[in-house]
């Protein structure tokens, strides 16, 4: 176990959040989706860069089991197991805002390609019932996402300007 993040996890860190600062906006402005509508190249964007952010986030986890990192030292016991807490349940809402989305997708019966250039594959052939409620899950999800992503940035925030210690430089180049 090392005390440092290396580069591979500040990579995979700095994608993530890049990728969902495009995700969120496209998930926004595309157009609503209606009985029986065929996706829009808004919507191709949206489920493309939305698959991308469940493999990078898979490698991403896989990466970290394999290479586990130490909390800061520094910090009293309540705040290292709070991170902790945080950043696993990060993991698991991204996992479950793209499962959630990909699904609705399939329910969907759509067929789309993977920014254009390839099909994309589905989980399940088009089942109209399984639709309304898969919608709410990942409206759920992706908002829960926003709160806990709210609430980490505001915890590195705090370290950095209230605290003033070195958790923030943890997670930055060099
Ligand atoms: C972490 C990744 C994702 C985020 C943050 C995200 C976010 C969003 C947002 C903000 C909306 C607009 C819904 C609203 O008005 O609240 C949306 C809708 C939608 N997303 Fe995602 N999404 C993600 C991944 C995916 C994936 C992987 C798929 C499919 C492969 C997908 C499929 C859809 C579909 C079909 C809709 C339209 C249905 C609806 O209006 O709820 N999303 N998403
Ligand atoms: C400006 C935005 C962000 C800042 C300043 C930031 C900062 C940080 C810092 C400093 C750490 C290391 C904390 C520690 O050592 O205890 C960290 C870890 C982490 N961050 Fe962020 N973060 C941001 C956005 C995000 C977003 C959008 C996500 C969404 C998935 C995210 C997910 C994670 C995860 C999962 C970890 C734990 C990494 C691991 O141990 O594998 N972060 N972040």
């Amino acid at each position: 176990m090392t005390q440092q993040y290396g580069t591979p996890a500040k990579t995979f860190h700095w994608l993530i959040v890049a990728l969902l600062a495009i995700q969120y906006p496209i998930g926004w402005l595309m157009p609503d989706i209606h009985r029986g509508d065929q996706p829009g190249s808004a919507m191709m964007f949206h489920l493309s860069f939305g698959l991308t952010i469940l493999a990078v986030m898979t490698l991403r986890l896989l990466w970290r089991l394999t290479h586990r990192v130490a909390p800061e030292p520094s910090l009293p016991p309540w705040q290292r197991r709070s991170a902790e807490a945080v950043h696993g349940l990060l993991y698991l809402l991204v996992l479950a805002t793209t499962l959630t989305g990909w699904l609705f997708a399939s329910f969907r019966g759509w067929s789309i390609s993977y920014f254009g250039l390839v099909p994309f594959p589905m989980l399940a052939s088009g089942n109209p019932a399984y639709n309304r409620a898969i919608d709410g899950l990942h409206q759920a999800a992706e908002w829960t996402l926003l709160i806990v992503i709210g609430a980490h940035i505001a915890a590195a925030l705090i370290h950095r300007f209230y605290y003033r210690d070195r958790v923030l430089q943890r997670m930055l180049p060099g």
